[in-house]
Protein backbone atom coordinates (compact mmCIF):
# COMPACT_ATOMS: atom_id res chain seq x y z
CA UNK A 1 0.00 0.00 0.00
CA UNK A 2 0.87 3.43 -0.74
CA UNK A 3 0.82 6.34 1.83
CA UNK A 4 -1.75 6.48 4.03
CA UNK A 5 -4.67 9.36 3.25
CA UNK A 6 -6.35 11.45 5.51
CA UNK A 7 -10.09 11.04 3.96
CA UNK A 8 -12.95 13.23 5.27
CA UNK A 9 -15.82 11.46 4.05
CA UNK A 10 -19.01 14.06 4.21
CA UNK A 11 -22.45 12.65 4.14
CA UNK A 12 -26.18 13.80 4.98
CA UNK A 13 -26.75 10.55 6.54
CA UNK A 14 -24.64 7.27 7.79
CA UNK A 15 -25.62 3.81 8.99
CA UNK A 16 -26.62 3.15 11.58
CA UNK A 17 -27.10 6.67 12.58
CA UNK A 18 -29.24 7.90 10.75
CA UNK A 19 -30.85 6.22 7.06
CA UNK A 20 -33.27 6.86 4.85
CA UNK A 21 -31.89 5.02 1.90
CA UNK A 22 -28.91 3.08 -0.28
CA UNK A 23 -26.10 6.26 0.81
CA UNK A 24 -25.94 5.82 4.39
CA UNK A 25 -25.38 1.58 3.99
CA UNK A 26 -22.84 2.75 0.85
CA UNK A 27 -20.70 5.51 3.05
CA UNK A 28 -20.69 3.53 6.08
CA UNK A 29 -19.11 0.51 4.58
CA UNK A 30 -16.85 2.50 1.82
CA UNK A 31 -15.38 4.16 5.50
CA UNK A 32 -14.99 0.88 7.08
CA UNK A 33 -13.08 -0.64 4.38
CA UNK A 34 -11.02 2.31 3.56
CA UNK A 35 -10.22 2.19 7.45
CA UNK A 36 -9.50 -1.19 7.43
CA UNK A 37 -6.54 -0.88 4.26
CA UNK A 38 -5.12 1.81 7.02
CA UNK A 39 -6.75 5.39 5.98
CA UNK A 40 -7.25 7.52 8.42
CA UNK A 41 -10.65 8.13 7.79
CA UNK A 42 -12.79 10.52 9.54
CA UNK A 43 -16.76 11.03 9.02
CA UNK A 44 -19.55 14.00 9.14
CA UNK A 45 -22.83 14.10 9.24
CA UNK A 46 -25.50 16.28 11.08
CA UNK A 47 -26.61 15.38 14.42
CA UNK A 48 -30.72 14.25 13.69
CA UNK A 49 -32.69 13.46 16.84
CA UNK A 50 -31.59 9.84 15.21
CA UNK A 51 -28.42 9.97 16.07
CA UNK A 52 -29.24 9.28 19.25
CA UNK A 53 -26.45 10.25 22.02
CA UNK A 54 -27.38 7.57 24.51
CA UNK A 55 -27.96 5.16 21.66
CA UNK A 56 -24.98 5.62 19.62
CA UNK A 57 -22.52 6.73 23.08
CA UNK A 58 -22.09 9.89 21.40
CA UNK A 59 -19.72 12.36 23.33
CA UNK A 60 -19.97 16.27 23.28
CA UNK A 61 -16.31 17.83 22.12
CA UNK A 62 -15.45 20.98 23.49
CA UNK A 63 -15.73 22.60 20.13
CA UNK A 64 -17.76 25.72 19.51
CA UNK A 65 -18.13 26.76 16.19
CA UNK A 66 -20.20 29.89 14.92
CA UNK A 67 -21.00 29.38 11.11
CA UNK A 68 -21.91 32.59 8.73
CA UNK A 69 -25.53 32.12 7.45
CA UNK A 70 -27.23 34.70 5.26
CA UNK A 71 -26.86 37.58 7.73
CA UNK A 72 -26.76 35.03 11.10
CA UNK A 73 -23.91 33.34 13.10
CA UNK A 74 -25.28 29.80 13.68
CA UNK A 75 -23.61 28.20 17.13
CA UNK A 76 -22.94 24.46 15.98
CA UNK A 77 -22.14 21.99 18.11
CA UNK A 78 -19.92 18.60 17.77
CA UNK A 79 -20.17 15.31 18.46
CA UNK A 80 -18.21 12.13 18.66
CA UNK A 81 -19.05 8.47 17.90
CA UNK A 82 -17.66 5.99 16.00
CA UNK A 83 -18.18 2.74 13.24
CA UNK A 84 -18.10 -0.60 14.27
CA UNK A 85 -14.57 -0.72 13.28
CA UNK A 86 -13.62 2.07 15.09
CA UNK A 87 -13.60 4.63 12.52
CA UNK A 88 -14.52 8.15 13.99
CA UNK A 89 -17.56 9.77 12.88
CA UNK A 90 -18.25 13.34 13.58
CA UNK A 91 -21.67 15.16 14.29
CA UNK A 92 -22.65 18.85 13.63
CA UNK A 93 -25.30 19.69 15.96
CA UNK A 94 -28.10 22.54 16.15
CA UNK A 95 -31.19 21.52 17.69
CA UNK A 96 -33.24 24.07 15.22
CA UNK A 97 -32.13 22.48 12.06
CA UNK A 98 -31.55 19.14 12.51
CA UNK A 99 -33.56 17.70 15.78
CA UNK A 100 -36.19 16.71 13.72
CA UNK A 101 -38.51 14.07 13.14
CA UNK A 102 -37.22 13.33 9.80
CA UNK A 103 -33.99 14.12 8.01
CA UNK A 104 -35.09 15.79 4.70
CA UNK A 105 -39.10 16.58 5.30
CA UNK A 106 -42.27 15.63 6.78
CA UNK A 107 -44.56 13.55 4.32
CA UNK A 108 -44.76 14.52 0.82
CA UNK A 109 -43.15 17.58 2.10
CA UNK A 110 -39.65 18.73 2.08
CA UNK A 111 -38.49 21.26 4.64
CA UNK A 112 -38.52 24.81 3.40
CA UNK A 113 -35.15 25.75 4.92
CA UNK A 114 -33.21 22.46 3.66
CA UNK A 115 -30.52 25.19 1.69
CA UNK A 116 -30.28 27.13 4.76
CA UNK A 117 -29.59 23.65 6.72
CA UNK A 118 -27.13 22.37 4.41
CA UNK A 119 -25.73 25.70 3.92
CA UNK A 120 -24.91 25.54 7.77
CA UNK A 121 -23.52 21.56 7.06
CA UNK A 122 -20.90 22.64 4.73
CA UNK A 123 -18.97 25.40 5.92
CA UNK A 124 -19.05 23.75 9.36
CA UNK A 125 -17.16 20.67 7.97
CA UNK A 126 -14.43 22.87 6.84
CA UNK A 127 -14.41 24.84 9.93
CA UNK A 128 -14.51 21.69 12.02
CA UNK A 129 -11.81 20.38 10.37
CA UNK A 130 -9.30 23.27 10.96
CA UNK A 131 -10.34 23.24 15.04
CA UNK A 132 -9.86 19.32 15.18
CA UNK A 133 -6.38 19.97 13.20
CA UNK A 134 -7.61 17.25 11.10
CA UNK A 135 -5.85 18.19 7.63
CA UNK A 136 -7.43 16.47 4.92
CA UNK A 137 -6.04 14.66 1.63
CA UNK A 138 -9.18 14.11 0.34
CA UNK A 139 -12.54 15.43 0.94
CA UNK A 140 -15.21 13.10 -0.88
CA UNK A 141 -18.53 14.90 -0.27
CA UNK A 142 -21.57 12.66 -1.32
CA UNK A 143 -24.77 14.02 -2.49
CA UNK A 144 -26.67 17.34 -3.27
CA UNK A 145 -26.68 18.10 0.69
CA UNK A 146 -22.46 18.30 0.51
CA UNK A 147 -22.61 20.20 -2.65
CA UNK A 148 -20.98 23.35 -1.20
CA UNK A 149 -18.14 21.92 -0.03
CA UNK A 150 -16.33 22.03 -3.32
CA UNK A 151 -17.36 25.20 -4.01
CA UNK A 152 -16.28 27.00 -0.76
CA UNK A 153 -12.93 25.63 -0.92
CA UNK A 154 -12.61 26.78 -4.42
CA UNK A 155 -13.82 30.18 -3.80
CA UNK A 156 -13.66 31.43 0.16
CA UNK A 157 -11.13 29.07 0.92
CA UNK A 158 -8.77 29.50 -2.00
CA UNK A 159 -5.98 31.07 -0.36
CA UNK A 160 -6.47 29.09 3.02
CA UNK A 161 -3.01 27.21 3.62
CA UNK A 162 -5.21 24.52 5.80
CA UNK A 163 -6.39 23.50 2.90
CA UNK A 164 -3.93 24.04 -0.04
CA UNK A 165 -3.20 20.22 -0.72
CA UNK A 166 -6.86 19.16 -0.14
CA UNK A 167 -8.33 17.55 -3.37
CA UNK A 168 -12.64 17.15 -3.57
CA UNK A 169 -14.20 13.64 -4.45
CA UNK A 170 -18.57 14.24 -5.42
CA UNK A 171 -19.86 11.18 -5.43
CA UNK A 172 -23.71 11.23 -7.14
CA UNK A 173 -25.85 8.95 -5.63
CA UNK A 174 -29.29 9.53 -7.94
CA UNK A 175 -29.14 12.49 -9.70
CA UNK A 176 -33.08 13.11 -9.63
CA UNK A 177 -32.28 14.87 -5.88
CA UNK A 178 -30.64 17.68 -6.82
CA UNK A 179 -31.01 20.45 -4.18
CA UNK A 180 -31.99 22.89 -6.38
CA UNK A 181 -33.57 26.31 -4.55
CA UNK A 182 -34.34 30.33 -5.47
CA UNK A 183 -31.57 32.30 -6.72
CA UNK A 184 -31.04 34.47 -3.36
CA UNK A 185 -29.48 31.50 -2.10
CA UNK A 186 -26.34 32.33 -3.55
CA UNK A 187 -26.43 35.29 -0.51
CA UNK A 188 -27.63 32.78 2.43
CA UNK A 189 -24.63 30.47 1.17
CA UNK A 190 -22.28 34.16 1.35
CA UNK A 191 -20.96 33.19 -1.95
CA UNK A 192 -19.51 35.41 -4.49
CA UNK A 193 -21.64 36.28 -7.62
CA UNK A 194 -19.32 33.89 -10.09
CA UNK A 195 -20.45 31.50 -8.69
CA UNK A 196 -24.15 31.90 -10.22
CA UNK A 197 -24.09 31.82 -14.03
CA UNK A 198 -24.86 29.43 -16.14
CA UNK A 199 -21.59 27.48 -16.50
CA UNK A 200 -21.51 27.20 -12.66
CA UNK A 201 -24.69 26.61 -9.84
CA UNK A 202 -26.96 28.36 -12.26
CA UNK A 203 -29.68 26.21 -13.28
CA UNK A 204 -32.38 27.80 -15.07
CA UNK A 205 -32.68 31.28 -12.85
CA UNK A 206 -32.45 28.52 -9.63
CA UNK A 207 -29.40 28.05 -7.62
CA UNK A 208 -28.35 24.03 -7.94
CA UNK A 209 -26.30 22.35 -5.21
CA UNK A 210 -25.78 19.21 -7.44
CA UNK A 211 -24.53 21.45 -10.18
CA UNK A 212 -22.46 23.49 -8.41
CA UNK A 213 -21.03 20.55 -7.20
CA UNK A 214 -20.75 18.79 -10.80
CA UNK A 215 -18.54 21.94 -11.74
CA UNK A 216 -16.45 22.37 -8.51
CA UNK A 217 -15.35 19.12 -7.69
CA UNK A 218 -12.04 17.71 -8.92
CA UNK A 219 -13.12 14.02 -9.63
CA UNK A 220 -16.82 12.93 -9.87
CA UNK A 221 -18.21 9.01 -9.13
CA UNK A 222 -21.28 7.29 -9.46
CA UNK A 223 -21.79 4.25 -7.96
CA UNK A 224 -22.15 1.98 -10.76
CA UNK A 225 -20.26 1.85 -14.87
CA UNK A 226 -23.63 2.04 -16.18
CA UNK A 227 -25.18 4.67 -14.38
CA UNK A 228 -22.07 6.65 -14.87
CA UNK A 229 -22.57 5.74 -18.78
CA UNK A 230 -26.63 6.60 -18.73
CA UNK A 231 -26.47 10.03 -17.29
CA UNK A 232 -24.58 11.25 -19.79
CA UNK A 233 -27.98 11.13 -21.67
CA UNK A 234 -31.19 13.42 -21.73
CA UNK A 235 -33.26 10.05 -20.54
CA UNK A 236 -31.26 9.58 -17.50
CA UNK A 237 -29.59 13.06 -16.59
CA UNK A 238 -32.01 15.16 -15.12
CA UNK A 239 -30.95 17.97 -16.92
CA UNK A 240 -27.77 17.57 -15.78
CA UNK A 241 -25.84 15.72 -18.84
CA UNK A 242 -24.90 18.63 -20.95
CA UNK A 243 -22.58 19.37 -17.20
CA UNK A 244 -21.46 15.86 -16.89
CA UNK A 245 -20.68 15.57 -20.77
CA UNK A 246 -18.44 18.45 -20.07
CA UNK A 247 -16.71 16.63 -17.06
CA UNK A 248 -17.19 13.26 -18.77
CA UNK A 249 -13.26 12.55 -18.46
CA UNK A 250 -13.44 13.07 -14.93
CA UNK A 251 -16.37 10.71 -14.30
CA UNK A 252 -15.93 7.09 -12.62
CA UNK A 253 -18.41 4.56 -12.61
CA UNK A 254 -17.62 2.53 -9.41
CA UNK A 255 -19.95 -0.73 -8.42
CA UNK A 256 -21.02 0.08 -4.76
CA UNK A 257 -19.95 -2.84 -2.54
CA UNK A 258 -21.92 -3.78 0.49
CA UNK A 259 -20.82 -5.07 4.14
CA UNK A 260 -21.44 -8.51 4.52
CA UNK A 261 -20.66 -8.37 8.38
CA UNK A 262 -24.05 -6.83 8.15
CA UNK A 263 -25.79 -8.77 5.51
CA UNK A 264 -24.18 -11.89 5.72
CA UNK A 265 -27.03 -15.27 6.16
CA UNK A 266 -24.38 -17.04 7.88
CA UNK A 267 -24.35 -14.63 11.36
CA UNK A 268 -27.17 -11.91 10.78
CA UNK A 269 -28.55 -11.81 14.42
CA UNK A 270 -31.76 -10.15 12.68
CA UNK A 271 -33.36 -13.42 11.40
CA UNK A 272 -35.07 -16.28 11.94
CA UNK A 273 -32.37 -18.63 11.85
CA UNK A 274 -28.92 -18.43 10.29
CA UNK A 275 -27.44 -20.66 7.51
CA UNK A 276 -24.91 -20.50 4.10
CA UNK A 277 -24.93 -21.90 1.01
CA UNK A 278 -23.46 -25.57 2.58
CA UNK A 279 -26.49 -25.60 4.60
CA UNK A 280 -30.11 -23.74 3.58
CA UNK A 281 -32.31 -25.20 6.54
CA UNK A 282 -32.44 -21.83 8.16
CA UNK A 283 -33.41 -20.29 4.92
CA UNK A 284 -36.76 -22.61 5.20
CA UNK A 285 -37.28 -21.50 8.93
CA UNK A 286 -36.74 -18.26 7.78
CA UNK A 287 -39.70 -18.05 4.96
CA UNK A 288 -41.71 -20.07 8.06
CA UNK A 289 -40.69 -17.03 10.25
CA UNK A 290 -42.46 -14.51 7.39
CA UNK A 291 -44.94 -16.56 6.33
CA UNK A 292 -46.11 -16.37 10.03
CA UNK A 293 -46.88 -12.37 9.22
CA UNK A 294 -49.46 -13.19 6.87
CA UNK A 295 -53.20 -13.29 7.47
CA UNK A 296 -53.52 -17.01 5.71
CA UNK A 297 -51.50 -20.28 6.21
CA UNK A 298 -52.71 -21.54 2.84
CA UNK A 299 -50.32 -21.59 -0.03
CA UNK A 300 -47.09 -21.32 1.72
CA UNK A 301 -45.42 -23.54 -0.30
CA UNK A 302 -46.33 -20.74 -3.18
CA UNK A 303 -43.18 -18.45 -3.72
CA UNK A 304 -42.84 -15.33 -1.69
CA UNK A 305 -42.01 -12.30 -3.79
CA UNK A 306 -40.80 -8.88 -1.76
CA UNK A 307 -39.79 -5.44 -2.19
CA UNK A 308 -37.79 -3.32 0.50
CA UNK A 309 -38.00 -0.30 -0.98
CA UNK A 310 -38.65 3.77 -1.05
CA UNK A 311 -42.07 4.03 -2.37
CA UNK A 312 -41.28 6.52 -5.04
CA UNK A 313 -41.43 7.19 -8.82
CA UNK A 314 -37.90 5.99 -9.21
CA UNK A 315 -38.66 2.37 -7.91
CA UNK A 316 -41.34 1.46 -10.25
CA UNK A 317 -44.11 0.69 -7.92
CA UNK A 318 -46.28 1.36 -10.13
CA UNK A 319 -45.27 -1.09 -12.25
CA UNK A 320 -45.54 -3.51 -9.16
CA UNK A 321 -48.97 -2.68 -8.56
CA UNK A 322 -50.18 -2.86 -12.11
CA UNK A 323 -48.59 -6.64 -11.96
CA UNK A 324 -49.79 -7.57 -8.91
CA UNK A 325 -53.59 -8.63 -9.41
CA UNK A 326 -52.60 -10.89 -11.84
CA UNK A 327 -49.85 -12.47 -10.08
CA UNK A 328 -51.70 -12.38 -6.57
CA UNK A 329 -54.44 -14.45 -8.72
CA UNK A 330 -52.37 -17.44 -9.11
CA UNK A 331 -51.96 -18.01 -5.42
CA UNK A 332 -48.06 -16.63 -5.00
CA UNK A 333 -47.25 -14.40 -1.79
CA UNK A 334 -45.62 -10.78 -1.70
CA UNK A 335 -44.70 -8.32 0.72
CA UNK A 336 -43.65 -5.04 0.30
CA UNK A 337 -41.69 -3.02 2.99
CA UNK A 338 -41.45 0.48 2.37
CA UNK A 339 -42.13 3.95 3.18
CA UNK A 340 -42.76 6.74 0.81
CA UNK A 341 -45.15 8.42 -1.65
CA UNK A 342 -48.84 8.34 -0.13
CA UNK A 343 -50.13 7.23 -3.85
CA UNK A 344 -48.68 4.22 -3.71
CA UNK A 345 -49.12 3.43 -0.69
CA UNK A 346 -52.83 3.68 -0.68
CA UNK A 347 -53.08 1.48 -4.11
CA UNK A 348 -50.91 -1.43 -2.16
CA UNK A 349 -53.21 -0.93 0.98
CA UNK A 350 -56.07 -1.46 -1.27
CA UNK A 351 -54.36 -4.97 -2.76
CA UNK A 352 -53.96 -5.70 0.57
CA UNK A 353 -57.56 -5.52 1.35
CA UNK A 354 -58.51 -7.82 -1.73
CA UNK A 355 -56.14 -10.15 -1.38
CA UNK A 356 -55.80 -10.17 2.63
CA UNK A 357 -54.01 -13.76 2.76
CA UNK A 358 -51.66 -12.91 -0.18
CA UNK A 359 -50.56 -9.90 0.00
CA UNK A 360 -48.94 -8.22 3.11
CA UNK A 361 -47.91 -4.50 3.65
CA UNK A 362 -45.20 -2.98 5.65
CA UNK A 363 -45.54 0.80 5.80
CA UNK A 364 -42.70 1.79 8.47
CA UNK A 365 -39.14 2.20 8.30
CA UNK A 366 -37.37 -0.99 9.81
CA UNK A 367 -33.58 -2.47 9.59
CA UNK A 368 -34.92 -5.50 11.43
CA UNK A 369 -37.64 -6.38 9.21
CA UNK A 370 -35.56 -5.09 6.22
CA UNK A 371 -33.53 -8.39 6.78
CA UNK A 372 -36.11 -10.53 8.03
CA UNK A 373 -38.18 -10.17 4.48
CA UNK A 374 -34.84 -10.35 2.55
CA UNK A 375 -33.92 -13.43 4.03
CA UNK A 376 -37.13 -15.26 4.22
CA UNK A 377 -38.58 -14.91 0.53
CA UNK A 378 -37.62 -16.35 -2.78
CA UNK A 379 -37.76 -13.45 -4.70
CA UNK A 380 -37.22 -10.00 -4.55
CA UNK A 381 -38.29 -7.13 -6.81
CA UNK A 382 -36.58 -4.04 -8.30
CA UNK A 383 -38.17 -2.62 -11.20
CA UNK A 384 -36.30 0.70 -11.32
CA UNK A 385 -37.10 3.74 -13.63
CA UNK A 386 -33.68 4.05 -13.20
CA UNK A 387 -31.11 2.91 -10.54
CA UNK A 388 -27.54 4.50 -9.55
CA UNK A 389 -26.57 1.44 -8.19
CA UNK A 390 -28.91 -0.33 -5.45
CA UNK A 391 -28.28 -2.54 -2.77
CA UNK A 392 -30.87 -5.11 -2.19
CA UNK A 393 -30.70 -6.97 -5.47
CA UNK A 394 -27.24 -7.59 -3.43
CA UNK A 395 -28.27 -8.78 -0.46
CA UNK A 396 -31.09 -10.52 -1.90
CA UNK A 397 -28.30 -12.24 -3.80
CA UNK A 398 -26.19 -12.91 -0.70
CA UNK A 399 -29.44 -15.05 1.21
CA UNK A 400 -30.80 -16.55 -1.65
CA UNK A 401 -33.35 -14.35 -2.45
CA UNK A 402 -33.53 -13.92 -6.70
CA UNK A 403 -33.68 -10.75 -7.42
CA UNK A 404 -35.79 -9.58 -10.57
CA UNK A 405 -34.66 -5.78 -11.72
CA UNK A 406 -34.90 -3.88 -14.79
CA UNK A 407 -31.16 -3.93 -16.53
CA UNK A 408 -30.61 -0.18 -15.59
CA UNK A 409 -27.76 1.04 -13.77
CA UNK A 410 -26.21 -1.11 -11.12
CA UNK A 411 -29.33 -3.51 -11.69
CA UNK A 412 -27.89 -3.96 -14.92
CA UNK A 413 -24.38 -4.26 -13.60
CA UNK A 414 -24.55 -6.87 -10.70
CA UNK A 415 -27.36 -9.62 -11.92
CA UNK A 416 -26.55 -11.39 -14.30
CA UNK A 417 -29.63 -13.35 -16.01
CA UNK A 418 -30.14 -17.07 -15.47
CA UNK A 419 -29.66 -19.78 -17.54
CA UNK A 420 -31.80 -22.53 -17.14
CA UNK A 421 -29.92 -24.47 -19.88
CA UNK A 422 -25.90 -23.99 -18.29
CA UNK A 423 -27.15 -23.02 -14.96
CA UNK A 424 -25.35 -19.64 -14.75
CA UNK A 425 -26.78 -16.59 -13.45
CA UNK A 426 -27.73 -14.64 -10.35
CA UNK A 427 -31.31 -13.49 -11.23
CA UNK A 428 -33.85 -12.13 -14.21
CA UNK A 429 -33.63 -8.96 -15.88
CA UNK A 430 -36.14 -6.72 -18.15
CA UNK A 431 -35.08 -4.04 -20.18
CA UNK A 432 -38.42 -1.95 -21.24
CA UNK A 433 -40.07 0.21 -18.23
CA UNK A 434 -43.35 -2.01 -19.45
CA UNK A 435 -45.73 -4.35 -17.75
CA UNK A 436 -45.46 -6.99 -20.11
CA UNK A 437 -41.68 -7.01 -19.90
CA UNK A 438 -42.01 -7.41 -16.04
CA UNK A 439 -44.51 -10.03 -16.41
CA UNK A 440 -41.88 -12.01 -18.88
CA UNK A 441 -38.73 -11.65 -16.10
CA UNK A 442 -41.53 -12.81 -12.92
CA UNK A 443 -42.48 -15.86 -15.47
CA UNK A 444 -38.99 -16.61 -15.90
CA UNK A 445 -38.26 -16.59 -12.54
CA UNK A 446 -41.39 -18.48 -11.46
CA UNK A 447 -40.38 -21.12 -13.86
CA UNK A 448 -37.45 -21.84 -12.69
CA UNK A 449 -38.90 -21.82 -9.28
CA UNK A 450 -40.75 -25.10 -9.90
CA UNK A 451 -37.58 -26.92 -10.96
CA UNK A 452 -35.86 -27.63 -7.78
CA UNK A 453 -32.39 -28.73 -9.06
CA UNK A 454 -32.05 -24.81 -11.22
CA UNK A 455 -33.28 -22.85 -8.51
CA UNK A 456 -31.02 -24.67 -5.88
CA UNK A 457 -28.41 -23.97 -8.40
CA UNK A 458 -29.40 -19.82 -9.26
CA UNK A 459 -29.48 -19.66 -5.19
CA UNK A 460 -26.03 -20.71 -4.89
CA UNK A 461 -24.62 -18.72 -7.74
CA UNK A 462 -25.77 -15.39 -6.01
CA UNK A 463 -24.69 -16.63 -2.29
CA UNK A 464 -21.48 -17.40 -3.46
CA UNK A 465 -20.98 -13.80 -5.81
CA UNK A 466 -18.47 -11.92 -4.10
CA UNK A 467 -19.99 -7.88 -3.67
CA UNK A 468 -17.23 -6.82 -1.03
CA UNK A 469 -15.87 -3.85 -0.85
CA UNK A 470 -12.20 -5.35 -1.27
CA UNK A 471 -12.23 -4.31 -5.01
CA UNK A 472 -14.34 -1.10 -5.18
CA UNK A 473 -12.58 0.22 -2.36
CA UNK A 474 -9.40 0.40 -3.86
CA UNK A 475 -10.65 1.88 -6.76
CA UNK A 476 -11.81 4.81 -4.90
CA UNK A 477 -8.11 4.96 -3.39
CA UNK A 478 -6.20 4.74 -6.82
CA UNK A 479 -8.66 7.62 -7.73
CA UNK A 480 -7.94 9.73 -4.66
CA UNK A 481 -4.38 8.91 -5.30
CA UNK A 482 -4.14 10.02 -9.03
CA UNK A 483 -5.86 13.10 -7.85
CA UNK A 484 -3.46 14.05 -5.23
CA UNK A 485 -0.56 13.41 -7.92
CA UNK A 486 -1.88 15.13 -10.43
P1 LIG B 1 -32.05 3.70 -2.45
O1 LIG B 1 -30.81 4.18 -1.83
O2 LIG B 1 -32.33 4.30 -3.77
O3 LIG B 1 -33.21 3.81 -1.54
P2 LIG B 1 -30.78 1.08 -2.33
O4 LIG B 1 -31.21 -0.23 -2.88
O5 LIG B 1 -29.42 1.52 -2.67
O6 LIG B 1 -31.87 2.14 -2.77
O7 LIG B 1 -30.81 1.05 -0.77
C1 LIG B 1 -31.97 0.92 -0.03
C2 LIG B 1 -31.58 0.62 1.41
O8 LIG B 1 -32.62 1.05 2.24
C3 LIG B 1 -31.37 -0.85 1.68
O9 LIG B 1 -30.46 -1.00 2.74
C4 LIG B 1 -32.77 -1.28 2.11
O10 LIG B 1 -32.74 -2.44 2.92
C5 LIG B 1 -33.17 -0.08 2.91
N1 LIG B 1 -34.61 0.15 3.02
C6 LIG B 1 -35.45 0.67 2.11
N2 LIG B 1 -36.69 0.79 2.61
C7 LIG B 1 -36.63 0.33 3.88
C8 LIG B 1 -37.58 0.20 4.93
N3 LIG B 1 -38.84 0.57 4.77
N4 LIG B 1 -37.16 -0.29 6.11
C9 LIG B 1 -35.87 -0.67 6.28
N5 LIG B 1 -34.92 -0.57 5.33
C10 LIG B 1 -35.30 -0.07 4.15
C1 LIG C 1 -29.02 6.06 -4.09
C2 LIG C 1 -29.48 5.24 -5.28
C3 LIG C 1 -29.17 3.77 -5.15
C4 LIG C 1 -27.78 3.54 -4.60
C5 LIG C 1 -27.58 4.30 -3.31
C6 LIG C 1 -26.20 4.13 -2.70
O1 LIG C 1 -29.93 6.30 -3.14
O2 LIG C 1 -30.84 5.44 -5.56
O3 LIG C 1 -29.32 3.16 -6.40
O4 LIG C 1 -27.59 2.16 -4.35
O5 LIG C 1 -27.77 5.66 -3.54
O6 LIG C 1 -25.19 4.55 -3.58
Amino acid sequence: MGKPLKILLVSPEIQPFAKTGGLADMCASLAKSLHSLGHDVRLFMPKYKQADEKKFSLQSLPVKLSIPVGEKNIAGEIFSGKLEDGAPVYFLGNDFYFNRNSLYGDEDEVFTDNAERFIFFCRAVLEFCKSLAFQPDVVHCNEWQCGLIPVYLKTLYSHDAFYKSARTVFSIHNLGYQGNFKAETLDIARLPEEVFTPEKAEYYGEFSFLKAALVYSDSLTTVSPSYSKEILTKEYGFGMEGVLKKRENDLHGILNGVDYLEWSPEKDPLIAKTYEPSDLDGKEACRSALLKRFSSTSGNKQPVLCMVSRLSYQKGVDLVIEALPSLLKTGLKFVVLGIGEHRYENELQKLSVRYPGNCLCLFKFDERLAHEIIAGSDMILIPSRYEPCGLTQIYGMKYGTIPIGRAVGGLKDSIEEFDLKTGQGTGFKFDAFDLDAFLAAIKRALSAFKNQKSWNRLTLNGMQRDFSWNQSALAYVRLYENLLNK
